[in-house]
């Protein structure tokens, strides 16, 4: 096999997949070896002659069975050597049936979700030939103005890690070579969450320790699920662009994590490395790129144009180029593309199946979190109702509820919440319905009389607002998050008749809700959530279904406190409810050092409008009893903290339990709080069940001055509850 700085680690036998790469690779051309290198953009210019001469690898956007299958003849039956095409697709939350947007599945912080959704998108990519795709989306953001939170899984490195592994598994399945298993690809590696400013492509400054104890665990944790591939990201970290990055795709991701699977630039990124600056030209844009170790090129053809020469003058080693090579081979013998070449759609369910609906039901119904119920607003009576107003831009649009990034899912296949309604109702109660707005990002106030209207003369008016799709995802930042257009208008007028509201939101990020907190009695968050929406949010309304979300992500009370997050740092002078002072509460005239020298907001505080992991149920949960099973460990072992939780109310639920932990003093600053442990635990009415977390010491590792994961000995707090800012704790200590 070829020996080179990706592969020279490698201490254990060869696979049947390696073995076979390596053979196949000794038999092959330069020609042919950079033709594996490159990935070009199906769907459109006759691709058959540059297959046939072996110089395309991988084709992505084609998903027409029948041309996939084509392509795929020519590449096996007319190619010198017969090597099948990686066909890759964007299938980050469905395929046909679409599930809710990634951040809304993070939401459920429920893994069996996150595993049977991209199993189902990966059975009905595959029907059409698909074989590999760009998912799952694990950058670490705190920061909604970024357009692509909506593809992430929140804010947080141990639920994003938990949710990602759980999301190739799905993908992968029980192995690569299963007919509906496809390759899945770790991304964008590394801290493109980080971007400044929430502007998306842009520069990310992260000290190498926040990287490593912040934004790399996730994709440590995709890797030891098996994740087949990465993507670099677009974006420069520290001034590095990932495409041209050696320190993370050679030192972290090869010499330290051992990863042996192959990674792929995103689109176009290769080129861009002199756009950003980075190089001087495309040669050494090929120059930089092979030597950090990107396999393969996305959509652009630089390493046709270049590598040649490059070998040529000697500036690439052909041996680095073989083990480059070695990767993608190795992954097509994985995925049994030799033996299996082409697709038999008749092999496999009907997209968009009852049970796949089913499912992206049930994804739904898990994703939307319940931000406010005043008086019990919720859930509604269906018998009780005489009339409902049914009001706002999404409460209709089978389109926008799909969300981002959605390339083969159909609207006309989405259930809407309107259409919902009026299958709960029956003749129980009238429907009244009006839209109020021409599209969510309107600004004009026409359509608001007839919204007013309805809702004056109804007993409930429940408004469906929020995001258009495509106000978030790639290139889709916001420098505001507050509701678009004149929405905050028409609630405000809504309000004014006196019928209370239900806000439903549909938003691919956090939104500023202070604004219309207090017109509105009930707030049921369900970020976009995909193809069967509608009957989920209805059956949550309606008491058909008891809400368990809970957010991934912190909620601003405006945009200004963005970066904001539960696991901060304390720093050296931590704000409290009691040392701080709001702007429209200062005396005139105050003394300079009047007012709390903390680290708060005038005119925001120090709190996010809604806290990571907070969401609301139609029950209440108690926790109490929380004990540790030993008042210090030593290093090396295992303590094990336990609480009762108790549900309170009348009708069975789920809550999803969250531990946290903070280590007290550590060699570089700790956060206040870091999520060590969660789990949903149904509980009947008036059931309560012990649930216990159990602590490794390995657990509480985090990466020192010197960048050594180290667990280090000393005090830790503990705290379990419903959200980010349980108050039940406990303490505990590791000793020496
Ligand atoms: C895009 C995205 C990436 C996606 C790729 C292929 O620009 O950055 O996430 O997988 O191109 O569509």
């Amino acid at each position: 096999m070829p020996q080179s700085s990706i592969t020279a680690k490698r201490s254990y036998p060869l696979s049947s997949s390696e073995a076979k790469a390596c053979s196949l690779l000794e038999q092959m051309t330069l020609e042919e070896k950079i033709g594996q290198m490159s990935q070009v953009n199906g769907g459109g210019w006759n691709l058959h002659d540059a297959i046939r001469n072996g110089h395309i690898g991988s084709v992505l956007n084609e998903v027409d069975v029948e041309k996939v299958n084509e392509l795929q003849r020519i590449a096996m039956q007319e190619s010198r050597l017969g090597i099948p095409l990686l066909i890759g697709r964007d299938v980050i939350h469905g395929f046909k049936t679409i599930f809710p947007i990634p951040l809304g599945q993070a939401a459920s912080w429920d893994p069996k979700v996150l595993e049977q959704g991209a199993a189902i998108a990966a059975t009905e990519a595959a029907s059409t030939g698909v074989n590999w795709t760009f998912a799952p989306m694990i950058d670490i953001t705190r920061d909604p103005r970024w357009g692509r939170i909506a593809e992430s899984l929140g804010e947080d490195p141990y639920l994003c890690g938990v949710l990602g592994a759980a999301m190739v598994r799905g993908f992968q399945g029980n192995q690569l070579s299963d007919s509906n298993s496809i390759a899945a690809c770790a991304k964008h590696f590394v801290g493109y969450g980080a971007v400044e400013g929430g502007l998306d492509y842009n520069t990310a400054n992260i000290p190498e320790n926040e990287l490593r104890n912040v934004y790399l665990p996730p994709f440590k944790q995709a890797l030891n699920a098996g994740v087949a591939t990465f993507m670099a990201s677009f974006s420069d970290l520290n001034g590095v662009p990932a495409a041209g990055n050696e320190f993370l795709m050679r030192q972290i991701l090869r010499e330290e994590w051992c990863f042996n699977g192959f990674v792929v630039s995103d689109w176009d990124a290769i080129r861009e490395l002199t756009v950003h600056g980075f190089t001087a030209n495309d040669r050494d844009a090929v120059l930089e790129a092979t030597n950090a170790g990107i396999n393969m090129e996305m959509a652009s053809s630089l390493y046709k144009d270049h590598i040649p020469s490059l070998i040529a003058e000697g500036k690439i080693e052909e041996a680095e180029l073989d083990s480059l090579v070695f990767g993608i081979l190795k992954l097509k013998f994985e995925l049994g593309l030799f033996d299996n070449p082409y697709t038999d759609p008749g092999q496999f369910p009907q997209p968009v199946n009852p049970d796949h609906l089913q499912a992206a039901r049930d994804a739904a119904e898990r994703s939307c979190v319940l931000l406010k119920n005043d008086h019990q607003m919720l859930p509604l009576s269906r018998d009780a109702l005489g009339s409902v107003a049914v009001i706002g831009p999404l409460a209709d649009d089978g389109y926008e509820q799909l969300g981002t990034w959605v390339f083969d899912g159909e609207a006309h296949h989405s259930h809407t919440c309107l259409q919902a309604v009026h299958d709960l109702a029956g003749d129980a109660f009238e429907v009244r319905w009006a839209s109020g707005m021409s599209s969510s990002r309107s600004r004009d106030h026409d359509g608001h009389h007839e919204a007013v209207k309805i809702a004056a003369e109804s007993d409930v008016a429940i408004m469906f607002m929020g995001e258009e799709s495509i106000l978030s995802g790639e290139a889709h930042c916001r420098a505001e998050i507050d509701l678009p257009g004149s929405q905050e208008a028409l609630i405000n007028e809504v309000a004014a008749t006196g019928t209370s509201i239900v806000l439903v939101v549909m938003a691919g990020r956090p939104l500023t809700l202070g604004s219309v907190l207090d017109k509105v009695s009930a707030i049921l968050y369900a970020w976009h959530p995909g193809t069967m929406g509608g009957p989920a949010i209805i059956d949550l309304l309606f008491g058909v279904a008891m809400p368990s979300g809970k957010l991934p992500v912190s909620f601003p009370r405006l945009v200004g406190q963005v970066p904001i997050y539960y696991a901060r740092k304390n720093t050296g002078r931590p704000p409290s409810h009691e040392n701080i002072t709001h702007i429209d509460e200062i005396d005139g005239r105050a003394a300079q050092t009047s007012l709390g020298m903390s680290a708060f907001h005038l005119d925001a505080g120090f709190t996010p409008q809604f806290p990571f992991g907070f969401g609301l149920s139609y029950t209440h949960f108690d926790y109490r009893e929380f004990e540790r099973s030993a008042e210090s460990i030593a290093m090396g072992e295992t303590i094990t903290l336990s609480a009762t939780v108790q549900n309170c109310g009348s009708r069975e639920a789920e809550e999803v339990v969250q531990l946290y932990i903070r280590d007290l003093a550590g060699n570089v600053t700790r956060p206040v709080r870091e999520l060590k442990g969660f789990r949903r635990v149904p509980l009947a009415p008036g059931e309560s069940k012990r649930v216990s977390f159990e602590i490794h010491t390995d657990e509480l590792a985090f990466h020192n001055r010197k960048m050594e994961l180290v667990t280090e000995p000393g005090g830790f707090h503990a705290w379990i509850g419903g959200d980010s800012n349980a108050h039940l704790w406990t303490e505990f200590q590791i000793r020496e």
